[in-house]
């Protein structure tokens, strides 16, 4: 008898499409997760899973490519640098330790970011000894060549090739902006407002606050303060214990080439001269509070940032040797708390 095929055999052709649309997803899923165990056993080396495959398949497999030097090291953008380049006065030691700790370590006045170096330019002077106590306490160190071939003035004092030595702040190329600091500088508040602040992207190279007037500007050995009430406009010369800098292989070879000005006060003087308001590279102003050349006590409560003299032996108000008197103690009981540990 003819028999009329069962519906359930009928070529509907939906039901082995379906079939075939899953062994599909199946044969898919199973081709993913084959080449991405492959491709994770070489990404996790080679050496650990022996694979074998021919020559000419392994052309085909992707590896990761050599990382980059970028990732490796990242340039540091930014550092804080000071210079030490005698200590037959220790004080000049220990004032080179309380600034590293105050940019450091010191909670009133580090710089909160955390991404700074604290740079110490060493001369060969300064013996190896000294150089891994700065490192310990947290400092990167720089050596440094004296650097000759300068003019010089009439009257030479011993650390006349110190002073210029100075200059090789210009050449840390390593790093897109240094502020350097004098290692007697006193930290009233963190500086790190800095690096944000108006004026500091340097379109000359150089950032600073004025101690004075170039008119009035007489060569002596004492340090004379500039007249009260002068205008901050007015100060042209600026001090070279602070000095904001973007670094540059040519501007340093070009200030080691300068010639032609008054060399009493040597780096100070050739950095006035080239850097002149009235030349070609301009020094940039920075805001005036960041500080204070000639430390009164006022300028406590006025808010400066910090206080640059030698508060160990210059005439400097009580108030303010207190405070550089209390952040030594501060530094003090910090190593000794940190020898403890
Ligand atoms: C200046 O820096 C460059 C690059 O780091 C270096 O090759 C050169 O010797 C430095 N110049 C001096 C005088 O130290």
């Amino acid at each position: 008898m003819y028999k009329l095929p069962s519906p359930v055999q009928a070529p509907t052709n939906k039901k082995p499409n379906k079939r075939r649309f899953r062994y599909l997803i199946f044969q898919i899923l199973g081709a993913i997760l084959l080449l991405s165990w492959i491709s994770y056993s070489f990404s996790s080396g080679v050496d650990r899973i022996s694979l074998k495959i021919h020559p000419a398949v392994e052309g085909l497999i992707s590896r990761p490519g050599p990382i980059s030097p970028i990732r490796q090291k990242e340039k540091k953008k930014e550092a804080y640098v000071t210079f030490l380049s005698s200590i037959t006065d220790p004080a000049y030691l220990l004032s080179t330790r309380l600034l590293i700790y105050q940019l450091l370590h010191d909670p009133l006045n580090l710089d909160s970011t955390r991404s700074r170096d604290i740079v110490v330019v060493l001369t060969p002077e300064i013996s190896q000894d000294v150089e891994a106590l700065l490192m310990r306490e947290g400092a990167t160190i720089e050596r440094v060549e004296l650097l000759d071939g300068l003019d010089l003035p009439e009257q030479v004092n011993d650390h006349w090739r110190d002073q210029y030595t100075k200059l090789n702040i210009f050449n840390l190329t390593s790093y897109e902006r240094v502020l350097y600091l004098d290692n007697d500088v006193l930290l009233l508040k963190s500086l790190e407002d800095i690096w944000h602040s108006d004026g500091s992207d340097l379109p000359s190279g150089l950032g600073g606050v004025g101690e004075n007037s170039k008119r009035l500007m007489r060569n002596t050995d004492l340090r004379i303060p500039p007249p009260e009430g002068l205008d901050v406009e007015e100060k042209d010369y600026l001090n070279a214990g602070f000095m904001l800098i973007r670094p540059d292989e040519g501007l340093f070879e070009e200030l080691r080439g300068v010639r032609g000005y008054d060399t009493f006060y040597m780096e100070q003087a050739l950095i006035n001269h080239y850097f002149d308001w009235e030349g070609e590279h301009p020094w940039t102003a920075l805001d005036y509070k960041f500080v204070s050349h000639f430390p009164r006590s006022s300028d406590i409560e006025e808010g400066y940032h910090s206080l640059h003299a030698k508060m160990w032996k210059d005439p400097v108000p009580q108030a303010v040797r207190q405070i550089w008197e209390q952040a030594v103690e501060r530094m003090e009981e910090h190593w000794r708390w940190h020898e403890e540990e």
